[in-house]
């Protein structure tokens, strides 16, 4: 188990417009994803990055009256200081108009044609610039003369030119197998029964370039034609690692990645095409695609367009990145949507961050620094009640990894949670400060189990809410190197005596 390598991917965003709450949700997930593999002792490469050709962004400069790649310097820039402000733990950040990626495209693409999954023909059919998607005819709505997919809600145009084509229809056999195989490829579940629907109900060829604009990846030997900006975006993942030297250490080490964190908007692209392609130019498709829901302003998906966005840098201005993260993570629920608000925020923060966490370690803290001198000395007595919480805390965090493993985050934080609330309800019960001055044996052992409660519980809400986590995980002195997962396996997490420092608020209660 141990050192394993684990390659974890976000999307990458189109630099069409400012990020918003939905690219947050998304990067956040990856990133408590990745932290949580590297302190379970696995060796991780977190990428993300921005997807910058095709005809949408190629409008969006225009319309900025700029030109393309100025304009995706700048655009690109913005998602770059995003990643900071959500504290990601991105190793790279990858942009599809650097020269590694282009090597990568054009090495992929002559695999393609040299396979025989290419050939040229003309495309006649529907395209949604804002999806960057072709639609089928039974895909098409049509209302006061506007015609939109049903699927995504995007406006269609009519296109015909000549295209490139990839003989997608020749792999419906081989992805089925391929899905059969890897049961868990999709997350979660209901996903893949979608995918393995379209799939059956027959995928026609899929154009993989266009010759009506030129912001984009040229063809290798055909300079009409740029490469299908779905094309030349997937393949980002395998830029990343050097592809195509397929030799290197990044390359060997981390393909196949072993989790691409989207949307449920880019699932087709994810788990059809993309390891299509790869199994076309037999590269080992990716090991996982985990696709979550929308996040919701009411009722309606939050995006751009419809101007019902919550802006995430004035949330975390004004009630900070962790209580952004935690919320998030806790209250968006798994795989589906899930609609957000400042009150259900607040509410948030202040009945599992302020009054169960927070005040868990502040008031253990405090009252080691007024009546310990900060020294806390464990011995041998163990009540009724430490052993049933430390019996109840076993049952809670004995399914941890699993969930974490099948990308359940509600579930793991509420284990986690309830450990925490069981620990607040064990000191109410104990009472050290009856025994102050009459049992101060008894009182040093209940601060030694709440210590150690404190330490687990930090250390497993580490990926999620790192700043805080961090500050109680230094008070404890609690050596870096020493804040990995082993207590899971049994191992003790803090010496039998121990020295804390004192310990500032760690969330501030939300006056409403
Ligand atoms: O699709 N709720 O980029 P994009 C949850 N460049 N997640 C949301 C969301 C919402 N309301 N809105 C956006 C692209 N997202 C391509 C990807 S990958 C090789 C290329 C998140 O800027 C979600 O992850 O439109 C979604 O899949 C992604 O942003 C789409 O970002
Ligand atoms: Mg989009």
């Amino acid at each position: 188990m141990k050192n394993q390598n684990y390659y974890i991917t976000t999307p990458i965003y189109y630099p069409s417009g400012q990020p918003h709450m939905g690219h947050a949700y998304s990067s956040i997930i990856a990133d408590v994803f990745a932290r949580f593999k590297r302190i379970d002792n696995s060796n991780v490469y977190f990428l993300t990055g921005t997807d910058e050709h095709g005809l949408k962004i190629q409008k969006a400069a225009e319309k900025a009256s700029m030109d393309p790649l100025s304009y995706c310097n700048k655009i690109s820039m913005v998602f770059r200081n995003l990643t900071k402000k959500l504290d990601l733990s991105n190793n790279d950040f990858i942009r599809t108009t650097e020269d590694r990626h282009y090597k990568s495209v054009n090495d992929l693409w002559n695999k393609l044609i040299k396979s025989g999954d290419i050939y040229l023909s003309k495309y006649k059919g529907w395209y949604s610039v804002s999806d960057e998607a072709y639609y089928n005819s039974d895909e098409i709505i049509e209302k006061d003369g506007i015609k939109f997919s049903s699927f995504s809600g995007s406006t269609v145009e009519w296109v015909e030119e000549e295209s490139f084509f990839f003989r997608l229809s020749s792999w419906e056999k081989k992805l089925l197998d391929f899905y059969k195989k890897n049961d868990k490829f999709i997350l979660p579940l209901s996903r893949r029964n979608e995918v393995i629907n379209f799939v059956k109900s027959g995928l026609k060829d899929l154009s993989v370039s266009r010759t009506s604009f030129t912001w984009g990846i040229k063809v290798p030997d055909n300079n009409k034609h740029v490469i299908y900006v779905w094309l030349d975006a997937l393949t980002n993942y395998l830029s990343a690692l050097n592809y195509p030297d397929v030799k290197n250490k990044m390359y060997k080490n981390f393909w196949p990645a072993s989790l691409h964190v989207i949307g449920k908007d880019i699932l087709r692209f994810h788990a059809i095409y993309w390891p299509a392609f790869l199994l076309a130019a037999k590269i080992e498709p990716p090991k996982r695609i985990f696709s979550h829901g929308w996040i919701l302003s009411g009722d309606e998906k939050m995006s751009k367009s419809k101007g019902n966005i919550l802006n995430p840098l004035e949330i975390i201005d004004n009630y900070g990145i962790d209580e952004l993260r935690y919320y998030l993570m806790k209250e968006v629920p798994h795989g589906s949507d899930g609609s957000i608000s400042l009150k259900n925020l607040e509410n948030c923060i202040n009945s599992d961050l302020a009054n169960n966490y927070g005040n868990l370690c502040q008031r253990i803290f405090s009252f080691i620094k007024n009546n310990c001198k900060n020294k806390v000395t464990k011995n041998n007595t163990k009540s009724k009640n430490d052993s049933n919480l430390l019996d109840k805390t076993k049952i809670l965090m004995k399914n941890l990894r699993v969930e974490m493993d099948n990308q359940n985050l509600n579930n793991y934080i509420k284990s986690v949670i309830d450990i925490s609330f069981l620990t607040n309800k064990y000191i109410n019960d104990e009472e050290p400060w009856k025994l102050k001055n009459t049992n101060l044996e008894k009182m040093n052992n209940i601060l030694h189990v709440c210590l150690k409660q404190i330490a687990m519980i930090s250390i497993l809400l580490n990926p999620i809410i790192p700043r805080a986590t961090s500050k109680v995980l230094d008070a404890l002195n609690i050596e870096k190197k020493s804040r990995n997962f082993s207590f899971l396996d049994g191992e003790e997490i803090i010496p039998d005596n121990i020295e804390v420092n004192n310990l500032d608020i760690l969330f501030k209660k939300i006056q409403k």
